[in-house]
């Protein structure tokens, strides 16, 4: 049988996903090798609505010191930093199954062509595949229409604010029935496919604000509330560069030694103080003081270290890669430096990187994948 053999075939190897025009739609049977597992349910809900649309925002993972545990969710105003999935019931569909039924890209057209259609090889499909099987559904089958609003390989959590998008329509789609963690589980299946086992992208694209990742057995998640008058905005500079996570994350040193492990533990800890505080000028000094995992990465990226150098002389209060980069991050206070900031590092990109790089001012999204559109049961 050609879909379950499809469903059969982890994904745990693709890529970030060239496209394969397959249009089958995919059983709800992925196969879970980890020991953090979404729970396959039981209930098979009823649908609530007949399509559902989530907005999924961009991340910053990492945020310095905080390799692979944490991450905060970013937006501009527009709503055009991140991913947006529209879920339909499709009773032509094998009950079920998802399919793929459109990815468009409006900002980079040829974008959209690149990415599989194949769910099991989406990152849409895959984390609606996951949401389906968490809530058990088995009468239904979900078509998904991706709008990808962030490029690929960016540093800024694009795999994951589509998986994040996919998951929370298809949870609404039947009534939002998955409990805060399932739904980062669900969404974590996609980034275990595309980028690595880490949920520092996948946990803020669904719980909005900055997030710890405390463990992953038991799966502990830790929200970090900052205070509502923290004006913590982030420059985002993004070259026209594709830094492959496999690639960074290849690139990272094997051993640490003790001093290093002390510095960038106690630079996390003042971090995630600093979050809860509200502390803008400690979130910047510790987000620029990884001394473990920048120091190997940015060699990688063309003019980095001048980029960070950049943001520092115009006034940003830190700087580092956001993700496993290209795209770097600075944070500053309120807005106003910001486009200075910006041109500064898109400056040093094309002086010292020889690329083309352009930035976005975004705030710190408190919210979150969120649906923001849905229609109702005929
Ligand atoms: N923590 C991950 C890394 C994030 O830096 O490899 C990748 O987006």
């Amino acid at each position: 049988m050609a879909a379950a053999a499809a469903a059969a075939a982890s994904p745990a190897t693709a890529p970030c996903f060239p496209s394969t025009h397959c249009t089958r739609p995919a059983l709800i049977s992925l196969r879970f090798s980890r020991r953090v597992k979404v729970a396959a349910s039981t209930d098979n809900p009823s649908p609530a609505f007949n399509s559902v649309t989530a907005f999924a925002p961009a991340t910053v993972a990492n945020l310095g010191p905080g390799f692979d545990f944490l991450g905060c969710a970013v937006a501009d105003a527009s709503l055009s930093l991140g991913d947006t999935v529209t879920a339909t019931l499709d009773p032509s569909l094998p009950p079920g199954t998802v399919a793929i039924a459109s990815i468009t890209s409006p900002s980079r057209p040829s974008l959209a062509t690149r990415l599989s259609r194949d769910p099991l090889r989406n990152c849409a499909g895959v984390g609606a595949i996951a949401a389906l099987r968490a809530l058990g559904v088995r009468s239904h089958a979900v078509s998904i229409h991706l709008t990808k609003g962030l490029p690929l390989g960016s540093g800024l959590g694009s795999s994951a604010a589509s998986a994040a998008a996919a998951a929370k329509a298809v949870d609404a789609l039947f009534g939002s029935r998955l409990p805060r963690d399932e739904l980062v589980l669900a969404g974590l299946e996609s980034e275990k496919a595309v980028s690595g086992f880490h949920a520092d992208n996948i946990a803020p694209a669904i719980l909005g604000g900055f997030v710890l990742i405390r463990s992953y057995d038991p799966f502990h998640l830790i929200p970090l509330s900052s205070p509502p008058a923290l004006r913590l905005h982030f420059v985002l500079v993004t070259p026209d560069f594709e830094a492959p996570t496999s690639k960074m994350r290849a690139a990272l040193p094997k051993q640490v030694a003790v001093q290093q492990h002390v510095r960038n533990s106690s630079q996390a800890a003042a971090l995630v103080a600093a979050v809860l505080q509200g502390d803008a000028g400690v979130i910047g000094s510790a987000m620029s003081s990884d001394c473990i995992v920048e120091p190997t990465r940015a060699p990688l990226i063309p003019g980095m270290a001048a980029v960070k150098a950049a943001a520092l002389e115009a006034g940003a209060l830190g700087c580092t890669i956001s993700g496993a980069g290209p795209t770097a991050v600075a944070v500053i206070e309120g807005e106003e430096k910001g486009d200075e900031v910006g041109r500064r590092m898109v400056e040093a990109f094309a002086s010292v990187g020889k690329l083309k790089a352009t930035y976005t001012v975004a705030q710190l999204d408190r919210v979150g994948a969120r649906v923001i559109a849905t229609s109702n049961l005929e």
